[in-house]
């Protein structure tokens, strides 16, 4: 059976930055307190005409090249999103057309914060059913249309981005070697945009109860990232039958350098070892993971043939992790 290889990675950060001292003069934070308390200095920000799908096409277009293939070579799109263009038609569909892809199918992922690592996993089982042979998977999202910027315990955290990967199948070293996803929907209450879906449609009173904004319950979200990626990435590590020691790098989920920290130090893996950017980037949910792998692509951290654990943690609660050779 095949396994699976990522061939390429992209990403893409919109111009625009919106940093601490900007915040300051719209919500009552500061700097220190954001630095201390999640790491983060600055975050980017879409400009008016860039939706969720022009930052995937950015992202998916380096992706491309970097595996050296064409767009008429993608044969599946899967496009992990909460900020998407629109409800209907999909991001997935929006992108297909705007890479100039042939009429291959194309879906959105729901899974918050863990959609891109849902979307590599699926990627991986359509591969395993020989039937596709390069996946573009995409993690895009703006997530500054959707965060109330009176709110100081949701707007110092989030930031608009995109990450891509084309996923292929693999014959040599480069493999995925265990996946775990999970979901408690018994949580969901604590990371919500309660509007614009069938249970609540846009109305005045929504926009008078800011429900067309994220509501967070920080501390609670906190404790289970924490708890739920510690046990996804100890599911993992143990089909796997890897030790801590012989991973060359954590690459994981992007909301909160102290989470990420907690995480590192429960496996006893060094600072040296772990992706971290959300210090520039923010949370940029779905595309954390892939603009910090492709990051450390770029700059030659991350090497082929080194083992790496992907984690990831978001609103559903979902969660997910991946122990991969690249
Ligand atoms: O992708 C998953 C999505 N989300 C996350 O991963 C977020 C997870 N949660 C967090 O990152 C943190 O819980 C926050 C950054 C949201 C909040 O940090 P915290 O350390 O949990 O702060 P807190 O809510 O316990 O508040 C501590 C104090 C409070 O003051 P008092 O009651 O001690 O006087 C808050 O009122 O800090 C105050 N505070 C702030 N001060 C300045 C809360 N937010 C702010 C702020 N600026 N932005």
């Amino acid at each position: 059976m095949n396994t699976t290889r990522i061939a390429g990675t992209g990403s893409y950060l919109p111009e625009r930055r919106l940093t601490n001292f900007d915040l300051e003069k719209k919500v009552e934070t500061n700097h220190e307190w954001i630095v201390e308390r999640t790491g983060i200095h600055s975050r980017n920000i879409a400009s008016e005409n860039e939706n969720a799908t022009d930052l995937a096409l950015m992202a998916s277009r380096r992706a491309l090249d970097a595996a050296n293939l064409l767009a008429e070579d993608v044969d599946f799109i899967l496009f992990a999103t909460v900020s998407g263009d629109q409800i209907m038609p999909s991001s997935a569909c929006v992108l297909q057309n705007k890479l100039g892809c042939r009429k291959i199918p194309a879906l959105d992922i729901s899974a918050a914060c863990s959609g891109f690592v849902y979307g590599m996993s699926l990627a991986d089982s359509l591969i395993k059913s020989g039937n596709y042979k390069n996946i573009l998977v995409v993690g895009a999202e703006v997530l500054s249309r959707f965060v109330n910027y009176e709110d100081r315990n949701t707007s110092i955290l989030f930031g608009d981005g995109a990450g891509a990967m084309i996923l292929q199948p693999s014959d040599g070293d480069s493999a995925f070697h265990a996946i775990d996803l999970a979901a408690d929907g018994s949580l969901g209450d604590l990371f919500e945009l309660p509007a614009g879906g069938s249970r609540l449609p846009f109305s005045q009173k929504v926009l008078d109860e800011k429900s067309h904004f994220m509501r967070m319950k920080g501390k609670e979200i906190f404790k289970n990232a924490v708890r739920t990626m510690n046990l996804s990435c100890q599911r993992v590590l143990e089909s796997s039958g890897t030790k801590e020691e012989e991973i060359s790098w954590l690459v994981p989920h992007q909301a909160n350098a102290r989470i990420i920290d907690a995480v590192a130090k429960f496996f006893g893996i060094a600072n040296e070892k772990v992706i971290m950017n959300v210090d520039q980037t923010g949370n940029t949910s779905a595309a954390t993971v892939p603009i910090a792998f492709d990051e450390a692509v770029v700059d030659g951290r991350i090497q082929r043939g080194q083992k790496i654990l992907l984690t990831a943690f978001g609103a559903g609660l979902t969660s997910g992790s991946i122990l991969l050779t690249y």
